[in-house]
């Protein structure tokens, strides 16, 4: 079964692909098919990865999977959560919103420095299916103040994950993926995929 993945991103596309394999899903990614994500007009992260994948069927007939994630930090009231790309902008780099993060977090001390990731992953086998997969993942953490570590993206080099003494940009892939909201939030899509599966009613 062919699914499109309402991302442009490869290496989400090469990691969910071997997972899903199993499933029968042959992932397309929908810049290949010449579609572009539509505005996240969405208020949670689970309104955003459902408009995205509902646009992307709409747009190819085909059933549909995608993410949105960001981070919460408390000191900021859950801040940046779903602006979290556009935090220093519309259209601003990983460098400039983690500078503006470490600008906004600049005199709230250690303990105050609590934040989170989120990821929600959202599969539709419609435009209008009304049972689409919603799976989430959460990974807790603290900011530190000073970047470290080259692996990652985003927030990374400041976000210590609960219980590691690393950034998660200090973590390797495989690492990181087993204890990222994403590695969560596709694990329980996984398993929701599994139940389905099993389930003559679905
Ligand atoms: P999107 O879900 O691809 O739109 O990404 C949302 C934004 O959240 C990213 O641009 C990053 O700023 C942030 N983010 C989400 N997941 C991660 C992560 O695993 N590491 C670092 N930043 C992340």
């Amino acid at each position: 079964m062919r699914v499109v993945l309402a991302s442009g991103n490869s290496g989400k596309l090469r990691e969910l692909g071997s997972l899903l394999a199993p499933f029968g899903f042959d992932l397309v990614s929908q810049s290949t098919l010449g579609l572009q994500t539509p505005p996240e007009t969405g208020t949670t992260f689970a309104e955003n990865a459902l408009l995205k994948a509902r646009h992307a069927a709409a747009m190819t007939n085909l059933p549909a999977l995608a993410d949105d994630s960001g981070i919460e930090v408390d000191a900021l009231g859950g801040r940046p959560g779903i602006y979290s790309a556009r935090y220093a902008g519309e259209g601003a780099s990983d460098q400039a919103n983690l500078r503006k993060m470490l600008d906004e977090m600049r005199e709230i001390p250690a303990s105050q420095r609590t934040a989170r990731y989120q990821c929600v992953i959202a599969f539709v086998t419609t435009a209008t299916d009304s049972a689409p997969i919603l799976a989430t993942g959460t990974w807790e953490g603290t900011l530190i103040s000073e970047p470290k570590g080259l692996e990652g993206f985003g927030y990374d080099p400041i976000f210590v994950p609960s219980g590691l003494d690393r950034t998660a940009a200090e973590l390797g892939a495989g690492e990181k993926n087993s204890l990222s909201h994403r590695g969560q939030a596709l694990r329980a899509l996984v398993t929701e995929l599994q139940n389905r599966r099993k389930s003559p009613i679905q």
